[in-house]
């Protein structure tokens, strides 16, 4: 007997957005001009911000949403690294509402769709920031789903993040795959009781956390094979 396909396991599948649908650390890139050798350590800077202060405020209960979180963050980030200026601050978040897809996301939603699979996003962006982002990536055809942690008033990798995925694609937790390039976000998402796959596009080793993500790819086009499709 043929083993079973994931591909007849599952519903949908579940991405998070940013460093897995959305290339942020490319979209930095259109600053080099003014920022010159501190777009590198802006970006790490500010990402480092950005998820400890939405798990900070998670653990306080103190609700933001994700555009305020990345803001504040920008400012610690920018003050760090004596970088000044109000006309690059806003042209720095506008970076969250026009960025680009990797390469492999717009034919791996296509094959998933044309497969019958429904695909969404489930992020910690705020709804208007992953609108944006799915619009100006092009991906707007291609997800029957933008879900934002927003609804929750919490960030992943809380539970109460992840359940609004379920409440929204009316989908039971393990039929639905989720897939992540922060092994964090994937390792809590196979706690709360998805299947998981980790996106590890930049060879990262695995967080030390006691549940793990199921299985890991390095890019998007190794998908349509583990699903057997
Ligand atoms: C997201 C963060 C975790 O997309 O990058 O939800």
């Amino acid at each position: 007997m043929s083993e079973p396909r994931l591909r007849d396991e599952i519903d949908a599948c579940v991405f998070g957005a940013y460093g897995t649908l959305f290339d942020v650390g490319s979209a930095i890139g259109r600053y080099r001009d003014v920022l010159g050798n501190k777009v590198a350590p802006l970006i790490s800077a500010w990402r480092a911000k950005q998820v400890s202060s939405a798990w900070l405020r998670s653990l306080m209960g103190d609700y933001v949403d994700f555009w305020h979180v990345t803001g504040n963050s920008l400012d610690s980030a920018m003050a760090a690294l004596g970088i000044k200026g109000d006309l690059l601050r806003s042209r720095l978040m506008e970076m969250w509402l026009r960025v680009d897809a990797f390469p492999d996301v717009k034919d791996t939603l296509a094959g998933l769709k044309q497969a019958g699979i429904k695909t969404a996003i489930l992020s910690d962006g705020s709804t208007t920031m992953l609108t944006a982002a799915v619009r100006s990536a092009g991906l707007h055809d291609l997800l029957h789903h933008v879900i934002s942690a927003d609804v929750a008033q919490i960030f992943k990798p809380h539970p109460n993040a992840y359940q609004v995925g379920v409440d929204r694609l009316k989908i039971p937790a393990d039929r639905i795959l989720f897939l992540a390039s922060n092994a964090w976000d994937a390792a809590a998402a196979t706690r709360f009781g998805y299947r998981t796959v980790w996106v590890n596009r930049t060879g990262e080793r695995a967080d030390d956390l006691p549940a793990k993500p199921e299985r890991e790819i390095s890019s998007l086009d190794q998908l349509p094979a583990l699903l057997g499709l």
